[in-house]
C-alpha cells in the first residue's frame, strides 16, 4: 500500500478552553455522523455523492474536460467564469490558492480568468463587458439548477456579446455549459444551442462541487494540475472515512462543536498567506450554508493575518470572548526572500539580518497564537505541507468530509440552504415575476424598505 502524509490537526490551543471530554464525549455522535455520511441515509443524504466523489471520478469526463480546457486556452485571451455561490467560489479559491491572487497579471501561457454572474452590480458587469469587447474570449457558464438569476443574466449579457463578435456558430464554439444533466433552463438552452456541455452530479450541491467539472474545468484552463488534485483528495477520503478518535475530521468537528457548546460562536478561518482569502471565501459558504439553520451554527468569519491584525486584530484579542480561530498553515517554502539589511542604511530593521521573510512570518503566527490564546481566543491550527494540487485536494476533501459531520453532530441537515429562498422570492416579488403578485402585495403593503 501506497504511504503518504496526511494534513495534520492541533487542538493543543483549544485545550484550555474544552472540558475534558470534549472529544470522548462526541465519539458516538460521530459514529452516527460517519455512517450516516456512509450510507446516505440521514437528512439531505440524497446529496453525499461527493463523499467518494475522487474515487469514483469518470476518467472519460476527466479527459473530455482536460480536452475542452486544450481548446479554450487556444481560443481565448480570457475566459468568463460565470456562477454564484458554489458554482464559482470553489474555483476561485483553487485558483488563487495555487497560483496567485494576482494571477490574471503574472500567467503568461493561460489566459486570464474573471469569475462573474456573482453580483447584481451593473457597473461590474459593465466594466468587464467593456474590458473584452476586444479581446477573444471564451465563456463557461456554471450553474446546476440552470435557473439562478445572478447567472442566467451575466449568461445572458455575455453570450449576447459572443454572438455580435462571432456570430451564432463561432459563439457557440465558445460557450461551455456546466449544469445538470437532464434539468434547467441552462440544460435546454444548451441543447437547443449545440453548447458542449458538462454535468453537476445530481447528488452533489454547489457548495461540495469544487471537485466536479464546475471546479475542475476553469482550473484545467489555467493549467492546473486536476489529476494530482484528485488524487490529493483521494488519499485524504481512504483515512478521513475510516472511524476512529486519531481522525482529523472527527478531531475538528468535535472541537468547533464543544467549543460552540462553551459559547464560542463565531469562527475565523485564519492565514498568513494572501493566496488563502478567496479559500476563506469557499470555506464560509460550506459551512455557512450547511450549518447555519434552524437557529444554530456556528458563524464562519475569515481573516487574513499580519494584514488583518491591523484591522480585526483589536476586536479579536479584546473584543467580545465568543470567537475560536482554525489557522491553515503551509509548512514548505515555494520561495526565498532573505532579509539583508546593511548596518546604518536607517531601516530600523537589523535585527533580521539574514533571516528569511518566511521565518519573520512563521514568528508572527507564534506570536499571534499565544495573545489570542492569552486574550481568550482557542486556537486550532491545521498543518499542510505545500501550496500544491495534490495537497489542495487534502484540504478541500478534509473542510467537506468534517463539515458533513459536523452539520450531522449539530443535529442539521447539512446539504439544503432553504433560508438562501427568502430573499429570491421578495426580489421576485418586487421585479413583477409572474407567479409572485400575492408576495408583491404583501411587501408594497409595508411601506418604503
Ligand atoms: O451551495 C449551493 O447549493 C449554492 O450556493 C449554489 O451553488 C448557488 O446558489 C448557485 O446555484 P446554481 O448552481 O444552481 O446556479
Amino acid at each position: 500500500q501506497e504511504v503518504f502524509d496526511l494534513l495534520q490537526f492541533d487542538v493543543t490551543h483549544a485545550l484550555p478552553f474544552l472540558p475534558e471530554n470534549w472529544l470522548s464525549s462526541r465519539l458516538d455522535g460521530l459514529t452516527e455522523a460517519r455512517n450516516l455520511l456512509e450510507r446516505g441515509n440521514g437528512l439531505g443524504g440524497a446529496f453525499t455523492g461527493w463523499v467518494d466523489l475522487p474515487a469514483s471520478y469518470d476518467p472519460e469526463e476527466l479527459q473530455r474536460i482536460l480536452q475542452t480546457a486544450r481548446i479554450i486556452r487556444g481560443q481565448s485571451e480570457v475566459l468568463i467564469v460565470i456562477g454564484i455561490g458554489g458554482s464559482y467560489l470553489g474555483a476561485r479559491a483553487m485558483l488563487e490558492l495555487l497560483t496567485s491572487p494576482n494571477y490574471n497579471l503574472l500567467r503568461k501561457k493561460t489566459p486570464q480568468i474573471f469569475f462573474t454572474g456573482n453580483t447584481l452590480s451593473s457597473d461590474a458587469l459593465t466594466e468587464l463587458l467593456d474590458y473584452v469587447r476586444d479581446k477573444d474570449f471564451s465563456v463557461n457558464v456554471i450553474s446546476k439548477s440552470g435557473d439562478t438569476t445572478e447567472s442566467s443574466i451575466a449568461f445572458f449579457l455575455f453570450r449576447r456579446l459572443l454572438e455580435e463578435k462571432y456570430g451564432r456558430e463561432g459563439a457557440r464554439d465558445r460557450i461551455f455549459a456546466t449544469t445538470d444533466r437532464r434539468e434547467g433552463t441552462l440544460r435546454a438552452l444548451a441543447n437547443q444551442a449545440g453548447y458542449a456541455t458538462f454535468s453537476v452530479p445530481a447528488s452533489i450541491g454547489g457548495r461540495y462541487s469544487v471537485l466536479t467539472a464546475a471546479g475542475l474545468l476553469p482550473l484545467a484552463v489555467a493549467g492546473l494540475d486536476i489529476q494530482e488534485m484528485l488524487a490529493g483528495s483521494a488519499d485524504a477520503m481512504g483515512v478521513l472515512r475510516q472511524p476512529g478518535q486519531d481522525n482529523p475530521a472527527w478531531q475538528y468537528a468535535a472541537a468547533r462543536n464543544a467549543l460552540y457548546a462553551e459559547g464560542k460562536l463565531i469562527e475565523l478561518l485564519a492565514c498568513y498567506e494572501p493566496h488563502l482569502r478567496a479559500f476563506g471565501e469557499w470555506w464560509k459558504q460550506l459551512f455557512g450554508e450547511s450549518e447555519g439553520k434552524d437557529g444554530q451554527g456556528v458563524f464562519p468569519a475569515s481573516v487574513e493575518f499580519t494584514t488583518d491584525l491591523h484591522s480585526m486584530g483589536q476586536y479579536i484579542q479584546e473584543g467580545a470572548r465568543n470567537l475560536f480561530e482554525t489557522v491553515v498553515r503551509f509548512t514548505v517554502p515555494q520561495s526565498s526572500c532573505l532579509l539583508d539589511p546593511v548596518p546604518g542604511d536607517h531601516s530600523g530593521l537589523d535585527f533580521l539580518r539574514g533571516k528569511d521573510l518566511r521565518f519573520v512570518n512563521e514568528q508572527a503566527r507564534r506570536g499571534t497564537v499565544l495573545a489570542h490564546v492569552a486574550g481568550g481566543v482557542p486556537n486550532l491550527l491545521l498543518t499542510v505541507q505545500e501550496r500544491t494540487p495534490y495537497w489542495a485536494g487534502q484540504l478541500v476533501y478534509f473542510f467537506e468530509y468534517a463539515c458533513g459531520l459536523s452539520g450531522y453532530l449539530l443535529g442539521v441537515n447539512p446539504f439544503n440552504q432553504p433560508g438562501v429562498e427568502a430573499y429570491k422570492t421578495n426580489m421576485f416579488a418586487l421585479l413583477g415575476k409572474p407567479g409572485f403578485a400575492a408576495r408583491r402585495e404583501d411587501l408594497l403593503s409595508k411601506g418604503p424598505s
